[in-house]
């Protein structure tokens, strides 16, 4: 059993937890994911660690509340317990090798970039972020990002702050205007790490894409991760979920990933967790 430390609403259906694991705790590092079950009775869920606090024995996750299992789970409160949290799962990010990274996070993907960012800020490395979404009431870890990123632009659909456009945009830009990033890395959206991954291309910029977003119990047992990358099958919960983002054949994941969803609303039951 689990202790919810804390709880709060960052966006709309958006649920930050503080859980009480020293075990993850002391062994995350960015890129993993931790699986849990709200009761007894409860299906297994991935989510990806976004903070994790060795000294305090705490783990952070940001959950969408979009099916059955995240509105079970959204009906835990502060204090009360949780049946498991077992983890760290996946394998951890390999960027240290980068210099001058930017990150991109679209929506909940700001879970997945932020661990990344303060990791590589500690390590002395130029870190820039952009951060993107529909609308500023869904953008997450504002300022959070700003103490650990050398530049963070906020990008919205609807130009409600920041600049008005696409996470793509702005990056085109960017690297137009001389900034020698050496990586990307970009989590969010499918269609978005896809639009990233064909402009990066153009630039001959390294780009690493999490697909965590299609892992559906994280372990190794389902298939429902089950992707191509360079032509080969892989399996996000156990190769990844980290990838080479040029190597991805986005068109068959989000094809995927459409069956599920529409398989989904059919049966008013979640099989893609905390995802679009
Ligand atoms: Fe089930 Fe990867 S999530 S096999």
């Amino acid at each position: 059993m689990n202790k919810i430390l804390s709880k709060r609403q960052l966006a709309e259906n958006v649920i930050e937890y503080v859980i009480d694991s020293e075990k993850v705790s002391k062994n995350a590092k960015p890129g993993q994911f931790i699986i849990l079950r709200t009761n007894e009775d409860s299906e297994r869920i991935p989510f990806t660690i976004a903070d994790y606090d060795r000294e305090k024995g705490a783990v952070t996750i940001l959950v969408q509340t979009v099916g059955f299992s995240t509105m079970e789970l959204a009906e835990k409160k502060e204090g009360e317990y949780i049946n498991d949290f077992v983890g760290p799962l996946g394998n951890a990010t390999d960027i240290e090798d980068a210099e001058n990274v930017v990150l991109i996070g679209g929506g909940i993907g700001s879970a997945v970039i932020y661990p990344q960012a303060k990791h590589l800020h500690n390590l002395g490395k130029k870190v820039d972020v952009i951060l993107g979404a529909r609308d500023y009431s869904l953008i997450m870890y504002e300022e959070e990002f700003r103490k650990v990123c050398d530049n963070l632009y906020i990008i919205t659909d609807n130009g409600s702050s920041g600049e008005k456009g696409f996470v793509t945009d702005k990056l085109k830009k960017l690297i137009e205007s001389g900034k020698n990033y050496d990586l990307a890395f970009a989590v969010g959206p499918m269609i978005m790490m896809k639009m990233v991954c064909l402009l990066t291309k153009e630039y001959n910029l390294k780009t690493i894409v999490s697909m965590n977003s299609i892992m559906v119990d994280g372990t190794g047992m389902c298939g429902g991760c089950r992707l191509t990358v360079g032509g080969k099958t892989k399996y996000a919960c156990v190769d990844g979920p980290e990838f080479d983002g040029h190597e991805v054949d986005f068109d068959e994941s989000l094809n995927r990933l459409k069956i599920y969803n529409d398989f989904e609303k059919e049966h008013k039951c979640r099989l893609v967790g905390d995802k679009k």
